[in-house]
C-alpha cells in the first residue's frame, strides 16, 4: 500500500468522504482489495457508434483491463465525448479542444492514478492527448487501429482517398452513380479508422514515434487479434508506469516533437498534424513553432501509402510498420534520443525492426519521393503562415503564378464550382475565404475544393488552392492550407479579389498576393467580417478563444497545465 499515491485522497480516507467514495463504487461489485492502495487506472474511452473508426474500442478496453488487474492494478473505464470526423458537422474539428476540456476535467476530478487513452478518430488522439497533458497524470495510447483494406471491383481501395477519386470521377462522367454508390460498402469493411494514411493513421505513427505508445501501435489493423494483446500489454505498462511516475512531460520533449516531425515527412502524413504537435506542445509547454516543421523537408517519402503513395495501412502493417521507419530515421541521424513511455530511449521501438516489403516501406536511399515534409509557406498574403503537403502536390504546381478566383462563402463555392461559364483555366488559383478557425467555425476540411467541373471534363486534375481552412488527411492535390490570419480575423486573404495575382514558390517558401500596398489599405477600410453564425454555447466560447493555426487552434486559456491536487471534497 502506497500511502502518498493520488488515489489515497479519494479510497484511503477512513473518514465519511472515503466512505462515500468507496461505498458507491462497490454497487459495482468491486471487493475491498480493490481500493487497498493499488494503482486505479482509469481508462479514458471515445467508443461511440457515432463515432464509426472507434468502435472497436470497447473490445480494446477489455483488453487493458486484463493487463491492468495481471500487473496489480484497479482499472475504470470511462467515457468522454467521441468525435466521429464523418458524421458531425460543421466539422469535428470544432469540438477537440472541448473534448480535450471533458478528458482534463474527467481525470482530475477522479480519483485515478493513471490513464490509458482509447482513441483513433482523427481528433479524437488529439483531443485526449492534449486534456491529458494538461493534468499530466502517466498516460499512454492504444489507437483504434486502420479497418482492414477497402476491396472493390478487385481492387483495393482507400479511405477517403478513393472518395475523392471516384466522386471527381462521378462529375467527369467516366463513373456510373450505381457503381459510386456500390463501392460505399467495399470501402469500410470492417471496425477501424481510415485505412489511408489519413489523419488518424498519422496521429498514431506519430505517436508511436513521440514514445507515447508501445511500438507497432500505429499499423496493427483493428480486427488483428494483435491488437488485443496490444491493449493488455499496455494495461500492464500503465501500472508499471504509475509506480515509476513516468508522465507525459517526461515523453513529450521538444525531441519528441522533432522526431513526430521527421515521422510525419517519412510516413507522408496528414497536414492535421500541423495544428495538433502545435497545440499539444503548448500544453505540455514545449517551444514549438510553425516553422520548426521546416526541420522535415528534406526527409524523404518512405511509406507508400494513400493519399501520397498506392498502399494501404495493412500493407504497411506487414511490411513492418514504424519501427521499421523508426529505425531508418536513426539510422541515417534524423530520431532523437527521446524517453518513451517504456521508459528506456524511443531507439529500442527499432529493435529487431525489420522491413518485409520494401515497395510499401521504402529506403532512403530509393525513396517513394525525395524531399516529402511539408512546407511552410509566408508572404503578404500569408504574415503568420500557411503550409503545402508536396508529397501530395503536383510538381509544377508548387512553383506558379496565376489569377485568383475568389470564394467568399463555401456556399458560394459549392453554388458555383460547377457553372459551365466559370471563367477558370488549369492555370487559374481557387481562393476560399471564411473555412478558418473562427470563420466556418472550426477550420473544417474543405480546403481541397472540387475542380471545377468544366475543367475535370477536360481531363485538369490539380490545380492550386488556397484556404484558411484544412484539408482531410486522406486528400491529395496542390492545396495550400491554414492561411493566416484567417479571412474572419482581418487576415489579407479576406483582401483578395478575383482576377488578383498570386505567386507561389514551394522552393523559397513564400506566398504572395501580387497587389499593390495602397490598394490593399483601402480594401482592408472597406472590408467587413462576416457575421457570427454563432452567438451561445460552446461555439460562441471557441470563436470568442480560439487561436490561430499557427498556435494550433487551442482555446486560448486551454492553453498550458494544472497539475496541483485538488483537494476539495465533494460532500
Ligand atoms: Fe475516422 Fe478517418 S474518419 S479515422
Ligand atoms: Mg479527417
Amino acid at each position: 500500500m502506497t500511502k502518498d499515491r493520488r488515489n489515497r485522497a479519494w479510497y484511503g480516507k477512513l473518514d465519511k468522504d472515503g466512505f462515500i467514495h468507496r461505498s458507491w463504487m462497490k454497487n459495482q461489485g468491486f471487493p475491498d482489495h480493490a481500493f487497498d492502495g493499488r494503482p486505479i487506472i482509469g481508462i479514458c474511452n471515445t467508443w461511440s457508434e457515432l463515432t464509426p473508426c472507434n468502435s472497436g474500442l470497447r473490445d480494446l478496453a477489455e483488453g487493458v483491463k486484463r493487463g491492468v488487474w495481471e500487473a496489480g492494478g484497479f482499472p475504470v473505464e470511462f467515457p468522454v465525448m467521441s468525435l466521429g470526423e464523418t458524421q458531425m458537422k460543421p466539422t469535428a474539428m470544432l469540438f477537440r479542444n472541448l473534448l480535450a476540456m471533458d478528458v482534463e476535467e474527467s481525470i482530475r476530478a477522479y480519483g485515478i492514478d493513471g490513464v490509458v487513452l482509447l482513441g483513433g478518430c482523427d481528433k479524437t488522439t488529439p483531443g485526449q492527448l492534449m486534456g491529458a497533458a494538461s493534468v499530466d497524470l502517466p498516460a499512454i495510447v492504444v489507437s483504434s487501429g486502420p479497418m482492414l483494406n477497402g476491396k472493390w471491383q478487385g481492387k483495393d481501395i482507400g479511405s477517403g482517398t478513393d472518395v475523392w477519386k471516384f466522386s471527381e470521377a462521378v462529375r467527369a462522367g467516366e463513373m456510373t452513380l450505381q457503381d459510386f454508390m456500390a463501392a460505399e460498402s467495399g470501402m469500410s469493411r470492417s471496425k477501424g479508422v481510415c485505412m489511408t494514411m489519413g489523419t488518424a493513421s498519422t496521429m498514431a505513427s506519430l505517436v508511436e514515434a513521440m514514445g507515447m505508445s508501445l511500438p507497432t501501435n500505429a499499423a496493427l489493423p483493428a480486427v488483428d487479434a494483435r491488437r488485443m494483446a496490444l491493449a493488455h500489454l499496455t494495461g500492464k505498462r500503465i501500472v508499471e508506469m504509475v509506480e515509476e511516475e513516468l508522465k507525459p512531460s517526461d515523453i513529450l520533449t521538444r525531441d519528441a516533437f522533432i522526431n513526430a516531425i521527421m515521422a510525419n515527412a517519412a510516413v507522408g502524413g496528414s497536414t492535421n498534424a500541423v495544428v495538433h504537435l502545435l497545440a499539444l506542445a503548448g500544453r505540455v509547454g514545449v517551444e514549438l513553432t510553425l516553422d520548426d516543421f521546416n526541420l522535415g523537408s528534406d526527409i524523404p517519402l518512405l511509406v507508400n501509402c494513400m493519399p501520397s503513395g498506392k498502399y494501404l495501412m495493412e500493407d504497411f502493417c506487414y511490411a513492418g510498420g514504424m519501427p521499421v521507419v523508426l529505425r531508418q530515421l536513426a539510422e541515417t541521424g534524423h530520431l532523437r534520443p527521446n524517453t518513451t513511455v517504456l521508459g528506456g530511449d524511443i531507439r529500442a521501438y527499432t529493435d529487431g525492426a525489420e522491413c518485409f516489403n520494401g515497395d510499401v516501406i521504402k529506403s532512403f536511399a530509393d525513396p517513394v519521393k525525395p524531399a516529402a515534409g511539408l512546407r511552410v509557406l509566408r508572404g503578404n498574403l500569408a504574415p503568420n503562415g500557411a503550409i503545402v503537403k508536396p508529397s501530395a502536390a503536383t510538381d509544377h504546381l508548387l512553383e506558379h503564378e496565376g489569377e485568383a478566383y475568389v470564394f467568399d462563402t463555401i456556399e458560394d463555392m459549392k453554388a458555383n464550382i460547377d457553372r459551365d461559364d466559370l471563367p477558370v483555366t488549369k492555370d487559374s488559383i481557387l481562393v476560399l475565404k471564411g473555412v478558418g478557425p473562427k470563420g466556418y467555425p472550426g477550420m473544417p476540411e474543405v480546403g481541397n475544393m472540387p475542380i471545377p467541373r468544366k475543367l475535370v471534363r477536360d481531363g485538369v486534375r490539380d490545380m492550386i488552392r488556397i484556404s484558411d481552412g484544412r484539408m482531410s488527411g486522406t486528400a491529395f492535390g496542390t492545396v495550400i492550407l491554414h492561411v493566416s490570419p484567417e479571412s474572419q480575423a482581418g487576415g489579407p486573404l479576406g483582401l483578395v479579389q478575383t482576377g488578383d495575382r498570386i505567386r507561389v514558390s514551394a522552393s523559397a517558401g513564400s506566398l504572395d498576393l501580387l497587389v499593390a500596398e495602397e490598394e490593399l489599405q483601402a480594401r482592408r477600410r472597406a472590408w467587413l467580417p462576416e457575421p457570427p453564425h454563432y452567438t451561445r454555447g460552446y461555439a460562441k466560447l471557441y470563436v470568442d478563444s480560439v487561436l490561430q493555426a499557427e498556435q494550433g487552434a487551442d482555446l486560448d486559456f486551454l492553453v498550458g497545465k494544472d497539475t496541483r491536487p485538488v483537494t476539495r471534497e465533494s460532500h
